[in-house]
């Protein structure tokens, strides 16, 4: 979630605000939270609630609310991201679609290299996302930090957001905003993609077909064909992969502009150039990544994510032993003095007291927004009894 650091982080959050999530303000928007029941209620009794929880840090503030380092009372000392949205506003900026989906997606699909979701409540007034918690921080962090990786850590990390989007997209679910925001960083150095507010659902096929229209996503990481608003589908992620691949090779994305509109210019239609310390091997992927004309870009064939898979540069990579994180990153994050220090997060925010505050609303939005929320609350399985 935005730290100081986060560059794009508000440039989508106003563009997905403008996005297709119901319009009205607390009314019946007939908002479809899909639920799988299996997920919506624990057995043997109660609802989990913030006062299960002890709240240890502030990692990060944004417009709906804010990530906390949070560990369950009377559990095991397991740390984990609290996120808690406040619905007044996600409901003002028309983030309720957003907030469902990600919901729907978090809890569908468990992954190693996806933040997982936990636990789920709510209260009146907020909805609280209990999920895996990343002591490296944000990639980003560590990319303008360290300015570029070297082959070998942009490797293995190309190969677990690889798998991580192969698995987004087995379960037809397409990102769309991959950056390196996006991408959060354990204490090992392993990656998990967050933030699944802007990802679509349902929408089949590698290529352009079926896809959807709706504007949203960081300029520096779109696909030609959502600037010239042609339909997408899951081959735009391969794009967002091949700039996010290339910025970790090179410090910069490949169309990078401080013009916004030279920045879709040269997306549309600059030639590409690499820097000379390239392997001919990264050149190749980048190439095939950043392939302009959907058809003929890498992963958008049959063989979907196998495609990237099988690329040489990731040929001395098992990608059997990655999804099983047997390769040991390069890089690891420092962990601090103990496991709740959160040294990787901006002291703007571990230094706040670590509450849950009071939202001031009317009242009579109360009961509105109770009814755009019902069947929130959630258990993870693998979580029960902790
Ligand atoms: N910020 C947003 N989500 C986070 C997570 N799961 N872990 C750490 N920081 C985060």
């Amino acid at each position: 979630m935005g730290t100081k650091m986060s560059k794009a982080g508000k440039a989508k959050k106003g563009a997905a605000a403008s996005g297709k999530s119901g319009g009205g303000s607390g009314g019946n928007d007939n908002i479809d939270i899909k639920l799988d029941d299996k997920y919506t209620s624990k057995a043997g009794g109660g609802k989990l609630g913030i006062d299960d929880f002890e709240l240890l840090k502030v990692l990060g503030k944004g417009s709906f609310g804010k990530v906390m380092l949070v560990k369950k009372k009377g559990g095991d000392d397991t740390l984990f991201a609290m996120k808690t949205l406040r619905k007044a506003a996600l409901i003002k900026r028309n983030q309720l679609l957003h907030t469902a989906t990600e919901r729907n997606i978090l809890q569908n699909i468990q992954h190693p290299f996806l933040v997982n979701l936990i636990y789920a409540f709510q209260s009146d007034d907020k909805l609280y996302m209990v999920l895996d918690y990343m002591g490296g921080g944000e990639l980003f962090f560590w990319l303008k930090k360290h300015r570029r990786f070297s082959e070998a850590r942009a490797q293995l990390m190309g190969a677990e957001i690889t798998l991580a989007l192969g698995a987004l997209h087995a379960g037809n679910i397409i990102y769309r905003d991959l950056k390196p925001e996006n991408i959060l960083v354990d204490l090992e150095g392993h990656i998990r993609l967050t933030d699944f507010g802007l990802s679509k659902d349902g929408i089949t096929g590698p290529g352009a077909e079926g896809g959807t229209k709706t504007f949203c996503g960081t300029p520096e990481y779109l696909a030609p064909e959502i600037l010239d608003n042609k339909g997408h589908g899951k081959s735009v992620d391969w794009w967002s992969f091949g700039t996010l691949l290339y910025e970790m090779l090179c410090g910069l994305p490949p169309f990078y502009d401080t013009n916004i509109q030279k920045m879709y210019h040269k997306i549309l239609c600059a030639p590409l150039r690499f820097p000379s310390y390239l392997s001919d091997n990264a050149k190749e992927i980048l190439r095939g990544l950043l392939q302009r004309k959907v058809e003929e870009r890498l992963g958008s064939g049959p063989g979907g994510t196998d495609e990237i898979k099988a690329a040489n540069f990731f040929k001395t990579l098992d990608f059997d032993r990655v999804m099983a994180k047997e390769y040991t990153p390069e890089f690891k994050p420092p962990a601090g003095r103990n496991d709740t220090d959160a040294t990787n997060f901006d002291l703007e925010f571990t230094t706040e007291k670590a509450i849950d505050s009071v939202v001031t609303t009317h009242m009579s939005e109360t009961a509105k927004q109770k009814s755009n929320f019902t069947d929130f609350t959630y258990q993870n399985e693998g979580a029960m009894g902790s």
